[in-house]
């Protein structure tokens, strides 16, 4: 008997997984309940890799190179001849990524010049037909669904390559312009179909013309039919699942996204020198999970295809400081118990977190505490701190005197129930 019991439950249990994903392949638009559940794993997450990485690599000079220089298509297009990534091993990209903490990639498959990493019918600008003779998009999956990596798909609306797009600012005009929506859609209907699950679709180069000419509605539907769980952000004109401020931390009471340069360039330039010290990078992360929010850390890759070694250097650091402190980041969102006098707070469940900028010496006052603290943990030596607590002020004692991490030290509250805090007269 109780063998047919549970042989029903099975059965049961099978009928209604299959009937729910036969509903999420129709297309149906999700409830606020299934949207939250779609961008869970991205918004634990909280950190993932950004790559640009096109002909524009070769030269070294931006990603704006065809543009700001102002080259015309017919000697632009000769460097995608010498475009033959000898080096080019996605594998050891989605290894550094995972070193460094970070949880998903995105890769620009088609910057605004045009030129496709991927393998398109319906242009011939693209790796596969020029000097690499490969689909290095295909190699990149290959690489991230091995490894159990997010993968994201950055794709450029703009085309730089098709006459009458340049110069930028003005309405394409009509023809132009259905050629370059049909291109869009054929595209990435393509980079949705042929390279198994696809997390992300990360549009940028929003024309003008505005999302009506680009037919972003449709673009959007269709790339939720293909890939049911996908998340797309709102650079196609339209919201999307998550908001994108560049280069600057704007919190959202909607899913966001800061994406960083490491230097001022976001494609490979050698001579930009221009690099964030590792302790501004990893505080600009905290500073996002702190307020609800991802980071997205560009890193540019040179024509062969190798990180450079600042790069290289720099991801590892982050890694070494996130393996200790990952707990205040992956999951992480506001604390309820600010600390404007040591840094920044973040909060998983009973765990406050504090992210200290300011080290005070071997004596940390918190205030506007509005329940009791149990215990306080140094993450990076596992020391626990002598807790003295007055109403909503607190002092945690015998803590080294310097601040015992580098770049940012974390130190782990937890607290006797839920944490709560006092209203402090300013934020
Ligand atoms: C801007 C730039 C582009 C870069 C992107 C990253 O849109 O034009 O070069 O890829 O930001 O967010």
């Amino acid at each position: 008997m109780k063998q047919i019991i549970r042989l029903l439950t099975v059965a049961l249990l099978l009928m209604t997984t299959t009937s729910y994903s036969i509903a999420q392949n129709t297309g149906i638009t999700a409830s606020p309940e299934q949207q939250n559940s779609k961008t869970q794993w991205w918004q634990d997450a909280r950190f993932g890799m950004f790559i640009h990485w096109g002909v524009y690599s070769s030269p070294g000079r931006g990603e704006w190179l065809m543009y700001q220089e102002h080259i015309p298509f017919s000697e632009y297009a000769l460097l995608a001849n010498q475009f033959n990534p000898q080096k080019y091993n996605p594998k050891d990209w989605v290894a550094k990524a995972k070193a460094a903490g970070m949880k998903y990639i995105i890769l620009t498959t088609r910057h605004h010049d045009g030129f496709c990493l991927f393998d398109s019918k319906v242009s011939d600008f693209t790796a596969p037909k020029t000097g690499a003779k490969r689909d290095l998009i295909k190699e990149f999956a290959d690489a991230c669904h091995e490894a159990g990596m997010r993968m994201g798909f950055y794709y450029s609306l703009k085309d730089w390559h098709f006459p009458g797009v340049l110069p930028e600012g003005a309405p394409t005009n009509p023809h132009t312009m259905k050629l370059l929506a049909d291109q869009a859609r054929e595209q990435i209907r393509e980079l949705l179909t042929n390279y198994g699950k696809v997390d992300i679709l990360w549009f940028d180069g929003l024309t003008v013309d505005g999302p009506k000419s680009w037919h972003s509605k449709e673009l959007l539907a269709m790339a939720r039919k293909l890939q049911p769980n996908i998340l797309i952000n709102d650079r196609s004109g339209l919201p999307g699942d998550f908001a994108t401020p560049e280069n600057k931390v704007i919190a959202n009471s909607r899913p966001w996204e800061s994406c960083y340069t490491m230097n001022r360039t976001w494609g490979y330039a050698p001579n930009d020198r221009n690099y964030k010290p590792v302790a501004e990078i990893i505080r600009l992360l905290a500073s996002c999970a702190s307020k609800n929010g991802n980071f997205l850390l560009n890193v540019s890759p040179d024509g062969e295809g190798t990180l450079p070694t600042e790069q290289t250097e720099t991801l590892k650091k982050i890694g070494d400081w996130i393996r200790v402190n990952g707990k205040a980041i992956y999951g992480a969102g506001p604390s309820p118990v600010v600390a404007p006098n040591l840094g920044m707070t973040s909060r998983v469940g009973d765990k406050v977190y504090l992210l200290i900028q300011r080290w005070p010496g071997s004596t940390v006052p918190i205030a506007w505490c509005g329940s009791e603290v149990k215990s306080a943990r140094l993450l990076s030596t596992g020391q626990f701190a002598r807790i003295e607590q007055k109403g909503d002020r607190v002092w945690l004692h015998d803590l080294p005197e310097a601040s015992p991490d580098p770049y940012l030290c974390v130190i782990e509250l937890t607290f006797k129930g839920e944490p709560k805090g006092t209203e402090p007269p300013y934020k």
